[in-house]
């Protein structure tokens, strides 16, 4: 069942089946406004912190769905009937209306035809303004004239999220609302300059044109699906210090046959002094600021697609690299995860090791806002070489203002409350930081990053050393060399990437697999710089000797160990015998012999395949056993327990894709790609543009069912693997290296790859019908080194490759800036 299709020429994804079974979700705003909206204006919208200046009020979980949104409500006066733009809240009959929702990059359009009126509402946050533009337009099409009354909703919160939520004996008469001049202003009383603004470009007059007051509007015993105002025409002019308060602006149209209308609603960050400057700029000259804010807005998003674009016999493939998968890479990077419908603002900051891994995936569409990121994380990095688990960029930056007592002022906590224990510790964080650091350099050029100097976040405020980033690495690889248990493996501490797989604090195969990818990414770079990594090379052999003797079972790779010493992820458990993570990250690592990657991920396909993706572990936990972790507390089927989890599914892409087996990475590939459940969403329920956190996994009766969209890592690790290690273009610190490994059956793709601001016009062919291998490549006609990666730097860097590869690769140097070059590559 199918209800919505691709439009791959406008990069948008239209549902016009409106019904879907769950929220289908997408974000407006990459700066500091943003905003969640489902597919049918249900969401809400926050300034800088979803946590502490939430804008609009939203009742997740909750029923009905996804209440309250960002409405517009169209009456028609002569037959009192009314309906919305977007379909829900007042949710007419589908047999009469006609809906569709298009999600496009960073807006959505709600579109509806009903009863001979044609309307659309589109949602956009211009680039540099903290406003949100309803462009709202209104034709008739039913013949004859037409009398409408146009309402606009939307429900204020209180800033901060607990605030919100509780106390309303304090909540309730702190903030307060009122009228003039056409334009609503909220005053959070409470707060320093705590004001939003609701206008549009025209209302009516009187004490009927607007409600401040949401009650009034809604009034009693009703909801927002029958708002006493819409359905008696006429709002109260409401308005209140305290109470709870909404944006509703009312305008009264008369359409003639085949007239159309626009209205322009402005939701903004500020006082009634910059509602009416917003008012001004967006509103006047025919909206034409409003039109050219949304062209920039488009222009923004081409100019980051641009910088990869391919063309594969892999339709799917196509439309997600292309488009969806990038976005929702940057959106991560952007919102930084805690803003959607799962995480609706409760907790604030940026988790470690999410962002690490986010920051790294969009160097070459992002390189700012990568960098910013790989700041922050160098900042929140302990002395001790662990990273924050989960923290606030602001605790390191130096306060300019004396601090505001309010709840809606993000706290600064103690020193002590800031700056965790390694009780707190997860031993994978700060590891995935020094790839980051590593493929920004790569993708960037901009060596000089890595002298730059920064404080722990332990010495920032104690006047403390600022060391390198180079040496912050350092430290990140120094700590993991100290903490291992008895088998010389890292211990698991808090938990790895895992979060659920604690194993009481033994040790983790994952840790010390990603402590060798960590130190071939640092001695590469150090390599580079004309650093002395001896030491760190050193350090390599003997993690890769520990993996070696420690980890591998005869058959494939443990997971760990218990602090008891009891092997997880072993032939001999009954439950929990192969996991994906030690498996796939014992290639990727680069530490282990190509033989036993081959068994090792043999094993992955034998055990953990399934139709919708890869399982995270078989067989699933039945029994709770806290030596193991919380995982065996969860159901069987969900999460970490068994659950085909999407994040650690790319890196089996990536893993076969070292191995050279392209067709069995292109069905990895497949089985989770998002698009290719297009058509079957009564199994899959979510979004098929957005790949989701886990899909139930067979163990449980709803199999195939996809749980929380958009804001995962998987979307990043699905752009990695699918471009850099099936596609093979992945850019090293002086050449792009092109090693595909693909399925036998493709003849040929093209990558338009903008790297370091020259463009590569890459043809890839493929006449004998091989998987990987590059027999020949030709940069401007002239040929150009193919070399085994094994024996190539460029591999052992970017692929971690002591796998010997299936072939050869090229690598083709860095071009002039500005230039546009034509590479020709032949497999075989
Ligand atoms: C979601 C968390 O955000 C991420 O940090 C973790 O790695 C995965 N769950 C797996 O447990």
């Amino acid at each position: 069942m199918k209800y919505g299709y691709f439009d791959n020429k406008k990069n948008e994804y239209v549902i016009d089946r409106i019904d879907v079974p769950v929220s289908w979700t997408n974000y407006i705003g990459v700066k500091d406004m943003c905003g969640v909206f489902n597919h049918t204006a249900g969401g809400y919208l926050f300034y800088k912190s979803p946590e502490y200046h939430r804008i609009t009020r939203f009742r997740p979980n909750g029923v009905p769905m996804d209440r309250p949104g960002h409405y517009v409500y169209v009456r028609d006066n002569e037959t009192k009937d009314y309906w919305t733009l977007s379909w829900q809240p007042v949710g007419k009959s589908l047999d009469d209306a006609k809906y569709i929702c298009r999600h496009g990059l960073s807006y959505i359009k709600y579109q509806c035809e009903y009863k001979g009126i044609k309307g659309e509402q589109k949602l956009f946050i211009p680039l540099d303004d903290a406003v949100e533009v309803w462009d709202v337009t209104l034709k008739n099409e039913s013949g004859k004239k037409r009398s409408l009354s146009v309402f606009s909703y939307v429900e204020f919160s209180f800033h901060h999220i607990t605030t919100d939520n509780q106390n309303f004996q304090m909540s309730l008469y702190s903030s307060g609302s009122s009228y003039k001049d056409g334009i609503i202003e909220i005053d959070l009383f409470y707060e320093p300059d705590g004001f939003q603004y609701f206008t549009s470009n025209e209302t009516d007059d009187g004490n009927a044109a607007f409600d401040c007051l949401r009650d009034s509007f809604i009034g009693q015993y009703r909801t927002e699906s029958n708002p006493l105002a819409v359905e008696s025409g006429q709002c109260s002019g409401s308005f209140e210090l305290g109470g709870n308060h909404c944006g509703a602006l009312r305008r009264t149209i008369e359409l003639n046959p085949g007239e159309e209308k626009r209205l322009v609603f402005l939701l903004g960050e500020g006082n009634r002094e910059a509602g009416k400057k917003a008012r001004e700029k967006y509103c006047s000259n025919n909206f034409s600021k409003t039109d050219a804010a949304f062209t920039e807005l488009a222009d923004f998003w081409k100019e980051k697609l641009s910088k990869l674009q391919i063309e594969t016999p892999h339709e799917g493939m196509n439309a997600m690299i292309n488009t969806w998968t990038l976005y929702q890479a940057e959106i991560n990077v952007i919102f930084s995860r805690f803003a959607s419908f799962i995480e609706v603002g409760g907790r604030t900051g940026l988790g470690y090791r999410d962002t690490s891994q986010d920051a790294m995936m969009v160097p070459h569409s992002n390189p700012e806002k990568s960098r910013a990121r790989l700041v922050e994380l160098l900042k929140g990095l302990t002395a001790a070489g662990y990273g924050l688990h989960l923290f606030s960029p602001e605790w390191f930056e130096k306060q300019t203002k004396p601090a505001f007592k309010s709840p809606t002022v993000v706290p600064m906590p103690s020193k002590s409350e800031r700056i965790h224990g390694i009780e707190d510790v997860c031993a994978d964080d700060a590891l995935w930081l020094i790839p980051a650091i590593a493929e920004y350099i790569r993708e960037t050029g901009d060596f000089n990053f890595a002298e730059e100097k920064y404080p722990y976040a332990d010495t920032f405020d104690s006047d403390g050393a600022e060391e390198s980033v180079f040496d912050h690495m350092k430290r990140i690889l120094d700590f993991s060399a100290r903490e291992v248990g008895p088998h010389g493996i890292c211990k698991g501490l808090r938990a790895d990437w895992n979060d659920c797989l604690n194993l009481g604090g033994g040790e983790s195969a994952m840790v010390s697999f990603l402590h060798h990818w960590a130190l071939v990414h640092f001695c590469a770079l150090g390599r580079k710089l004309g650093k002395d990594v001896s030491e760190y090379e050193k350090m390599a052999a003997i993690v890769k000797a520990s993996c070696e003797k420690e980890l591998w079972n005869g058959s494939w790779y443990t997971r760990g160990f218990t602090s008891a010493g009891r092997a997880i992820g072993s032939p001999d458990c009954k439950e929990g015998r192969v996991f994906m993570e030690s498996n796939t990250w014992a290639v990727l690592s680069g530490a282990v012999s190509k033989e036993r990657g081959i068994a090792a991920m043999d094993a992955v396909d034998k055990f953990l395949y399934t139709p919708f993706g890869l399982k995270l572990c078989d067989p699933a936990f039945s029994q709770p056993d806290d030596d193991v972790g919380f995982v065996t507390r969860v159901y069987k089927g969900l999460k970490e327990n068994a659950a085909i989890f999407s994040h650690p599914n790319p890196w089996a892409w990536a893993a076969e894709a070292m191995l050279g087996r392209g067709d069995r990475a292109i069905k990895f590939y497949d089985a989770l790609c998002p698009y290719n459940q297009n058509d079957l969403i009564e199994v899959r329920k979510a979004e098929p543009y957005m790949y989701c956190q886990f899909i139930t996994g067979p163990d449980h009766s709803a199999f195939g069912r996809a749980n929380h969209p958009f804001m995962t890592g998987s979307a990043g690790w699905a752009y990695f693997a699918a471009t850099r290690f099936i596609l093979g273009i992945r850019p090293d610190f002086d050449c792009l290296v092109i090693d595909p490994c693909i399925p036998a059956s493709w003849p040929s793709f093209k990558v338009r790859r903008v790297w370091r601001d020259a463009v590569y016009n890459i043809t890839v062919e493929n006449p004998n019908g091989v998987s990987k291998g590059v027999k020949e490549c030709k940069l401007n006609g002239k040929p150009v080194v193919c070399k085994d990666p094994a024996a190539s730097a460029a591999a052992v860097t970017a692929a971690g490759a002591a796998v010997a590869a299936a072939g050869a690769a090229a690598e083709v140097p860095e071009q002039a800036r500005g230039s546009e070059n034509e590479v020709r590559v032949i497999m075989g």
